[in-house]
């Protein structure tokens, strides 16, 4: 297992995607504990990227429940119908929110937070969890963030 990430922080964002990832799979390569591998995969993320929040939460008890994260306190529970964690799982598909003050509906667990992204991982037709990222400025996230994280959510679906 790795020990450190190796990221320059004087990469771009898409470089710096490119490095993370493959470390991220290697990271959590011989490891087969759900958790374990989230729980990691979501600092690495923290790590790397240095977003405010990152973390997950998991379908379960007809619900989305707060799984591991990094950044500051969150809330437990969520909806299926509510926030932005809501629409990506009703929706089946990632949401990109620019400014959250905008998005109807939308959860502010941290008054700091001002965009958004948020990914499902889809096994069997079913969203398996939510990957929520968010920042503390607006307008942060793009189709850069969109593609990388989208396909380390290819890597989650496999680990159902
Ligand atoms: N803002 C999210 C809720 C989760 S937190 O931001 C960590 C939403 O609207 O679904």
């Amino acid at each position: 297992m790795a020990e450190s990430l190796i990221i320059d922080a004087n990469l771009s964002k898409e470089e710096k995607y490119k490095a993370l990832l493959p470390q991220i799979e290697a990271l959590t390569a011989g490891e087969t504990d759900l958790i374990a591998n989230i729980s990691n995969m979501v600092a690495a993320l923290r790590q790397g990227m240095g977003f405010f929040w990152v973390g997950v939460y998991f379908n379960k008890e007809g619900q989305l429940v707060l799984g591991p994260f990094q950044g500051p306190i969150a809330c437990t529970r969520i909806p299926y119908h509510k926030g932005v964690c809501g629409a990506c799982y009703t929706q089946q598909k990632t949401i990109l929110v620019p400014d959250v003050e905008a998005f109807p509906g939308h959860i502010a667990c941290s008054s700091d937070s001002k965009s958004e992204i948020v990914l499902p991982a889809i096994k069997d037709g079913e969203v398996k969890l939510v990957l929520d990222v968010d920042s503390d400025k607006l307008n942060d996230f793009d189709e850069v963030d969109q593609k990388y994280l989208e396909q380390l959510m290819t890597l989650v679906e496999n680990w159902y």
